[in-house]
């Protein structure tokens, strides 16, 4: 179970690729902005206001420097394997077969339940959007949520879940250009926020500025950490980037620290524009977001706080006396949304599809259509698992349940990196990252502490989860790995990133 795949037979085998290099350091950035700019920023941001409070501001301080810290560990790596399957590949080639096992159960966690998230996400958006049309359209509240806020069923998220998978199943590649369209239209969003309410901005709203004090802080940092997940879609591209060893990681480093600026922008003009105070309950105890408690604490307000609010920035935006741009930006996020949805169940087919080419998950998994060339059946399994946990549960906990897998993943990663340091260290490393002795530590450390501040039930999910495929190893990859069978070499199929040049 400590057997590696060797990083020159996964190098060879990404070199007889025949993908066309087409993607630049421009479109390569852009693909990364358009993976993490999603719902973290456009909803998440209510969640984290009733765990921190206007503190909110430190919690995207405190996960963006994590998420930093691991890009740069990603970006060494990137750099040196520039091939799919991401952390699931690195940790095989460094760490062993169980470990990498592990890192690719926790990568379900991370793609399929991130899409469920982010589909959930795009839902509140939509129904808040087609409520406030000239002619409103009301869709009854049964379908409009889980039954954390009331509801029975989710339609518009379950919707978009298999609308998505119908697209990646007949094999549809954002191009270049449609990506990069979507992420204008979510930095116009954004930027037409952060200039409407910055300007409104009363200071008295930054007080008081921790009411929930530090534990709130960074436990809203544990969950607005999924703001910044998605990063690593860069590297699913990397069989088809020019000049990957200085692309990748310059693209992994830029893409993130945009996003970061961006996102302090927002925080700080949503807080100091409309207020972010949590909302207690009848005995002055903060109730937890997603719960059905504060779902009915929030009925009760006369003036909805922003927590309160399933489409927060196009709530502030309505309520500082902008509704049509508001309901523009619901719009745009709308309209953007989905890709999010469509890059993270293309990460998560792609894990798939390398764990079963592996061997350690079944083969079926990895069958190709006749016709469209693309891993079906596993497309397919992943779309109905998606839509069924985002009909029930609340964008919140589904966005917990995804950093937790993530958490662990990236602390794998930035592990590897210094294992490879000191087992390997005159292999080629085109990319360096600084201070590595430093940085990875501190990514390991933050990953760890950000999972304890996790809500329990992302913290016990997560060993349940890892106790599951420890069992499906045992009963089946273990046996049928192709490592362990001598075959090192990877079969030669073609399987192009999410976006084409
Ligand atoms: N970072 C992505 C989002 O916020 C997953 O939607």
């Amino acid at each position: 179970m400590w057997r590696v795949k060797s990083l020159d037979a996964i190098l060879e085998t990404a070199q007889k690729k025949s993908l066309h290099r087409s993607l630049g350091l421009f479109h390569l950035t852009l693909l990364g902005i358009g993976g993490v700019i999603g719902t973290g920023i456009f909803v998440l941001t209510a969640e984290a206001t009733q765990k921190a409070g206007p503190g909110m501001m430190m919690a995207f301080v405190i996960a963006g420097t994590v998420s930093a810290v691991a890009a740069l560990c990603y970006a060494e790596l990137a750099s040196m394997v520039p091939v799919s399957g991401s952390a699931y590949t690195y940790s095989y080639a460094v760490l062993g077969e169980l470990v990498a096992w592990l890192v690719g159960w926790a990568l379900i966690l991370e793609y399929a339940v991130a899409a469920s998230a982010v589909s959930v996400g795009w839902s509140g958006y939509i129904v808040g959007l087609l409520a406030h049309l000239p002619d409103p359209i009301i869709i009854p509240p049964e379908l409009a949520a889980g039954p954390y806020a009331g509801g029975v069923f989710n339609l518009l998220a379950v919707l978009i879940a298999f609308a998505v998978t119908g697209l990646l199943v007949i094999g549809t590649r954002e191009s270049a250009t449609v990506n990069a369209v979507l992420v204008a239209i979510k930095l116009v969003a954004l930027g037409a926020f952060i200039w409407l309410a910055l300007p409104v901005m009363n200071s008295e709203n930054f007080h008081p500025f921790a009411p929930l004090g530090t534990t709130g802080i960074v436990a809203a940092a544990a969950s607005i950490f999924f703001a910044y997940v998605g990063f690593d879609a860069v590297s699913t591209a990397a069989e088809e980037t020019k000049n990957p060893q200085r692309n990748l990681p310059l693209a992994l480093i830029l893409s993130l620290s945009i996003c970061t600026v961006i996102y302090l922008l927002v925080a700080a003009a949503a807080i100091g524009s409309y207020g972010a105070q949590p909302v207690f309950g009848p005995n002055g105890e903060a109730l937890s977001p997603g719960s059905p408690a504060l779902a009915q604490a929030c009925t009760a307000l006369a003036t909805e706080p922003l927590v309160c609010s399933r489409e927060a920035l196009a709530h502030v935006l309505r309520s500082i006396g902008h509704p049509m741009v508001g309901n523009l930006l619901g719009l745009a996020a709308g309209i953007a949304l989905p890709t999010v949805i469509l890059m993270m169940m293309f990460g998560q087919t792609r894990i798939f599809f390398v764990m079963s080419r592996d061997g350690l998950l079944p083969e079926i998994l990895s069958r190709v259509h006749a016709r469209f060339r693309t891993p079906h059946v596993v497309t397919w399994i992943t779309g109905v698992a998606v839509a069924f946990a985002a009909a029930f549960l609340p964008v919140g906990q589904l966005a917990d349940i995804s950093n937790s897998g993530t958490l662990f993943a990236f602390a794998v990663v930035s592990l590897a990196v210094l294992v490879l340091r000191r087992t390997q260290p005159d292999r080629k490393r085109p990319f360096r990252a600084p201070l590595i002795w430093l940085f990875a530590p501190l990514s390991i450390g933050g990953c760890t502490i950000l999972f304890y501040f996790l809500p329990w039930q992302a913290q016990l999910l997560f060993p349940a989860w890892s106790a599951i495929g420890l069992g499906f190893y045992y009963a089946y990859g273990y046996r049928h790995s192709h490592v362990g069978r001598g075959e090192t070499k990877v079969p030669d199929v073609e399987m192009p990133g999410p976006i084409s040049g």
